[in-house]
């Protein structure tokens, strides 16, 4: 065994593993000219088996030919590694702006902000305009402009938020303790609304509302609209009209309106309205005669209260334009979470306000 084939060994596998392309190619060559059966091996491995004069020489020729093979795989090792490294930091550049597989979908806006959104779209299109008050307001707009006498059961604490009066009241809407509150419904922005611009006005108030309630279909905080329209000669039947075409847009076209009397202090005649059952289409009962759960066999849906508007509230803006005498109006009102539990037959409210979004992502 020359010394000779030695080095051509060395050689060989210098070439090799300078050509590998890869850490497999690597491998393979490591493995030809190191391992157990690689002929250099064999050579170490028969040293003792040599002549005596041979063994040093062709001994220390094969350590060094290992090792200088071991020290080249190491080498293009740490070569090849760097290179595949740089080439899947290249190719496998990850754009996370591109949809998911499959694609997730973005989301979308809470229920409570798309049925607010909706019965905005549809009183717009009926010629009304948005308009938008203060969720902390004054006693005076809130109730005493809205014809409630001193007193009113809805002034009690128990049903009211008040608010620690500021220093800096406008000194025309009184100063007692009590004169501050968080709005209990929209309809202070009738005044306002009437105090800002004059007759003819078709105005919608979206917004939060607050009482000092909470159980499963009752929250401290809840959504209204408010519609207040008041012009010469407008009666009962357009604010029936006005329901209709609403309630037909929000829970479908064969929809019927019903108005029940009622009282509410600012509006002279009041009722409440409803809409037909769209479960059991207005029969109470379900086809196979068992009782509509919706409605509880009634047939119809009580949704909220509207009516005249009474002619002291206008009283109280007469120098805006407002004379009793000559202008008509309606308002209604109505609380914007229970439209969106009937329309996706949610049965608690508190549901809206988890935010939970297993919960919220199935109603889009
Ligand atoms: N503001 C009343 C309520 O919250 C609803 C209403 C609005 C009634 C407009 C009549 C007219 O209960």
């Amino acid at each position: 065994m020359s010394v000779e084939r030695i080095g051509k060994i060395e050689e060989e596998a210098a070439a090799a593993i300078a050509g590998a392309g890869d850490t497999a190619e690597l491998e393979e060559a490591r493995v030809r000219f190191l391992g157990r059966k690689a002929e250099l091996t064999g050579i170490l491995r028969g040293i003792s088996d040599l002549d005596p004069s041979e063994r040093g020489e062709v001994g220390s020729a094969a350590n060094r030919a290992r090792e200088a093979i071991e020290a080249l795989v190491a080498g293009r090792a740490g070569e090849l590694e760097r290179e595949e490294l740089g080439r899947s930091l290249e190719t496998d550049r990850l754009d996370v702006t591109l949809p998911g597989s499959p694609p997730r979908p973005v989301g979308h806006l809470h229920p409570v902000t798309r049925t607010r959104r909706l019965i905005e779209d549809v009183l717009v299109g009926l010629g009304y305009r948005v308009v938008e008050g203060p969720e902390v307001e004054h006693d005076f707009y809130n109730f005493t402009a809205l014809n409630h006498p001193e007193g009113h059961p809805a002034r009690m604490l128990q049903d009211t938020f008040y608010v620690e009066p500021s220093e800096d009241l406008d000194p025309s809407c009184g100063s007692g303790p009590m004169d501050v509150l968080l709005r209990t419904h929209t309809s202070p922005m009738q005044v306002r609304a009437m105090e800002d611009s004059p007759p003819p006005l078709f105005v919608i108030v979206p917004g939060k509302t607050y009482r000092r309630d909470s159980d499963a279909t009752h929250s401290p905080m809840f959504h209204q609209v408010e519609g207040l329209a008041v012009g010469e000669g407008l009666t009962l039947a357009d604010l029936k009209g006005t329901l209709l075409e609403m309630l037909r847009a929000l829970f479908g076209p064969d929809r019927e309106v019903r108005m029940r009397p009622h009282f509410f202090p600012f509006t002279e005649p009041s009722v409440e309205f409803d809409v037909s059952c769209f479960r059991c289409g207005g029969q109470g009962e379900l086809e196979g005669g068992e009782r509509c759960g919706l409605c509880k066999g009634i047939g119809w849906i009580e949704l909220g209260g509207a009516g005249m508007v009474d002619p002291n509230v206008f009283g109280f803006v007469s120098e805006h334009g407002y004379d009793p005498d000559t202008v008509t109006g309606f308002a209604f009102g109505f609380g914007v979470e229970r439209i969106a539990m009937l329309r996706h037959g949610m049965g608690d409210l508190r549901f809206l306000f988890e935010n939970d979004v297993r919960m919220l992502e199935q109603f889009s």
